[in-house]
């Protein structure tokens, strides 16, 4: 069996406190493996939105353990945690969250930036995958300009420039047509076969869920089914779940700190060419401006105790 790519240990999350407080998850244990397409459905409410923040590292457990590539990333600094998260994943939501002022080719390297590549590999890079969505043409463009399946298709390259081994979407169809949708969802289902991009899409569409190859089933913060297709059935996880949220050691002896993954996977081939050399760091003070802007575009809402 491969190895999981994103596993949970009792993942709590509770929003609020006193009268105001609301469990939204209730103690989820399972694994996503290694190039899985995964739907996380169910009805509104039901926490998908939230399960999908905290596989991401958008947002932090109250209690559990979220592990990237076996290594539990709970524990790590703010700063780790969001290297990671720019590293590993890409991320595409139903609201788009482009900055309207910016240009395409701005909007899809700006987590190159937030990284500190430098202006000419970025656009180098952001060409490279606008061409791959036939976007470049629009490369100059402000965002606001194009139409809304245009919009998803820069989303979706801004997901792919740092060569992520799973892509998060949130409803990624959620404001498109029939038609758009569908050119979308091949686009994604695309990169999933060839590249074993790990999806992990939340959905309320039936038609987009059931091309995925395993369908977790949410309720009231719990996973109530997991039902993959038959011929990924042995490389899915069972799902477990616990009544009780506990702070449990996690994977003993797995913990590496000073080591973080980096989440790359074994089918996306390493770039033909050199990496540039390592540019100097940004200041922290821009590097929390840039991160902050692109945070903004990410999640549509955050619950307290965020990681970054
Ligand atoms: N920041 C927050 N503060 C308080 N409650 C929250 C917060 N975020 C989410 N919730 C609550 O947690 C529950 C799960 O929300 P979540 O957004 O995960 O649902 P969802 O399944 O994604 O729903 P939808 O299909 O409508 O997007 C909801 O009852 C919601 O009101
Ligand atoms: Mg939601």
């Amino acid at each position: 069996m491969s190895t999981p790519v994103l596993e949970t240990e009792n993942l709590v999350k509770i929003y609020g406190r006193g009268p105001s407080r609301f469990d939204a998850l209730k103690g989820l244990t399972f694994e996503i493996h290694r190039g899985e397409s995964v739907a996380i459905v169910g009805k509104s409410g039901s926490g998908k939105s939230t399960l999908m923040h905290l596989l991401a590292l958008l947002d932090a457990p109250t209690a559990g353990v979220v592990a990237l590539d076996g290594r539990p990333v709970t524990q790590l600094k703010p700063a780790a945690v969001s290297d990671l998260r720019n590293e590993a994943f890409g991320f595409v939501f139903q609201q788009f969250f482009l900055n309207a002022q910016q240009t395409v080719l701005e909007n899809v390297t700006l987590p190159l930036k937030i990284a500190g590549v430098p202006r000419a590999e970025r656009r180098r890079r952001g060409l490279e995958v606008l061409r791959q969505l036939e976007m470049d043409s629009k490369a100059g463009n402000k965002a606001n300009d194009l139409s809304g399946g245009q919009k998803q298709r820069v989303c979706i390259a801004r997901a792919l420039i740092n060569d992520p081994s799973v892509i998060f979407a949130d409803e990624p169809t959620g404001n498109l047509d029939s038609a758009t949708s569908r050119v979308v969802e091949d686009i994604l289902f695309g990169l999933h076969r060839e590249r074993g991009i790990t999806l992990v899409i939340v959905t309320h569409d039936d038609d987009l869920a059931a091309r995925c190859q395993r369908r977790l089933s949410m309720q009231d913060g719990r996973i109530i089914g997991d039902d993959a297709a038959p011929e990924t059935a042995a490389a899915s996880a069972s799902v477990t779940e616990t009544a009780t949220a506990t702070a449990t050691g996690l994977y003993p002896g797995r913990h590496t700190p000073s080591s973080p993954a980096t989440g790359r996977h074994a089918a996306v081939p390493p770039p033909a060419e050199p990496e540039a050399p390592a540019p100097p760091p940004l200041s922290r003070r821009e590097r929390r401006r840039l991160e902050s802007e692109a945070a903004a575009g990410r999640a549509d809402r955050r619950g307290e105790g965020g990681h970054a």
